[in-house]
């Protein structure tokens, strides 16, 4: 059996991927305030906004606004870009990382960032120059529109993104399909080729595997998972898309199995709770509903 390593780190999606597809359009100090607890709570890294379309996203009309107004300490802030203009639009908002989406099937890619996946292959050759800049590769597992997404494909993708050397590579299951020997399978094969780079999972739990794929990920090697307080989010650009993995219940996971984050799982719980009142509906996290246990955990790794 593989043993799993002694930490890992979670990135905080919620104010990104968790609220750009409600309906409820939060407030930019609501959204400071989400961010805000998240640190509490122990975060260190995290996607805060998108810098896309204000009409085909309104959550995200912000995005600038609220990059000039992130707390500053030790907390590192990831942007998101789908284009040129948002790229730039990210790197004037100086953030820590431009996180630049690429889906790997043309159908989704047009309907998501109006543009096939060779023009943003082409596209990311030039903008992954840029220290800053990072990649996503979505629909990496799936897509709703092309169905299957076969390993072969994926890593010819990963092959040509690879060429600026980018120093993590993310790969997401934008539509919860995967299983955890999807998630083994890829970021093996991703591994095997390129050993130095770090490897990011976003994970969906559309179909209610996105915990066991995290756990198959961390096995695998995977260095960073993405999650959301209260699982909520989703693509607004692919039908029937659920949210994140929860924040809470991938931390109850970990520190139940000695795998430090640097999280409070009761500031989390608490923040998953209060994120859910700010949106008007439950929350589809588990933990946020069951509790802890026990009431009153040892801390990570006396177990
Ligand atoms: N930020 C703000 N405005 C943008 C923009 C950006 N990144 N990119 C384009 N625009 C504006 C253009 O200036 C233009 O405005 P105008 O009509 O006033 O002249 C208009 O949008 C259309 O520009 P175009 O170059 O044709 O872009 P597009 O319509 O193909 O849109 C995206 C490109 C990426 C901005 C758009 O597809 C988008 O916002 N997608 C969001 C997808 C998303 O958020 N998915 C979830 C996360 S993966
Ligand atoms: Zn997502």
């Amino acid at each position: 059996m593989s043993i799993p390593p002694p930490s890992t780190e979670i990135i905080e999606v919620s104010p990104r991927d968790g609220i750009q597809n409600e309906q409820t359009l939060l407030s930019l100090d609501t959204k400071l305030a989400l961010i805000t607890r998240a640190i509490a709570a122990g975060a260190r890294r995290l996607e805060v906004t998108s810098f896309v379309s204000p009409a085909r996203v309104p959550q995200m009309a912000d995005a600038a606004e609220l990059a000039a107004r992130l707390p500053q300490g030790n907390a590192r802030y990831i942007g998101l870009a789908l284009n040129a203009k948002g790229f730039q639009r990210a790197l004037d908002a100086n953030l820590h990382e431009v996180n630049f989406v690429l889906v790997a099937t043309d159908t989704f890619s047009l309907r998501n960032q109006g543009m096939t996946t060779t023009d943003a292959l082409a596209l990311w050759s030039g903008l992954g120059q840029e220290p800053k800049a990072r990649l996503t590769i979505g629909a990496a597992f799936g897509c709703p529109f092309e169905g299957e997404v076969p390993l072969t494909k994926l890593l010819h993708i990963v092959e040509q993104a690879m060429r600026t050397n980018p120093p993590e590579l993310a790969i997401a299951d934008t539509i919860g399909v995967a299983t955890p020997r999807d998630v083994t399978e890829r970021v093996t094969a991703i591994r095997r080729e390129y050993p130095q780079t770090r490897i990011r999972l976003h994970l969906h739990n559309t179909r209610n595997t996105g915990i066991a794929n995290a756990w198959a990920g961390l096995l695998a090697g995977a260095t960073a998972f993405d999650a959301s307080f209260g699982g909520v989010g989703g693509c607004p650009f692919a039908p029937k898309a659920t949210g994140n993995i929860a924040t809470e219940d991938l931390i109850y996971l970990l520190h139940r199995s000695g795998v430090t984050t640097g999280y409070d799982l009761g500031a989390s719980i608490e923040t998953a709770t209060w994120l859910e009142t700010r949106l008007g509906h439950t929350a589809p996290g588990m933990v946020m509903k069951a509790g802890p246990f026990p009431a009153n955990p040892a801390p990570v790794g006396a177990r």
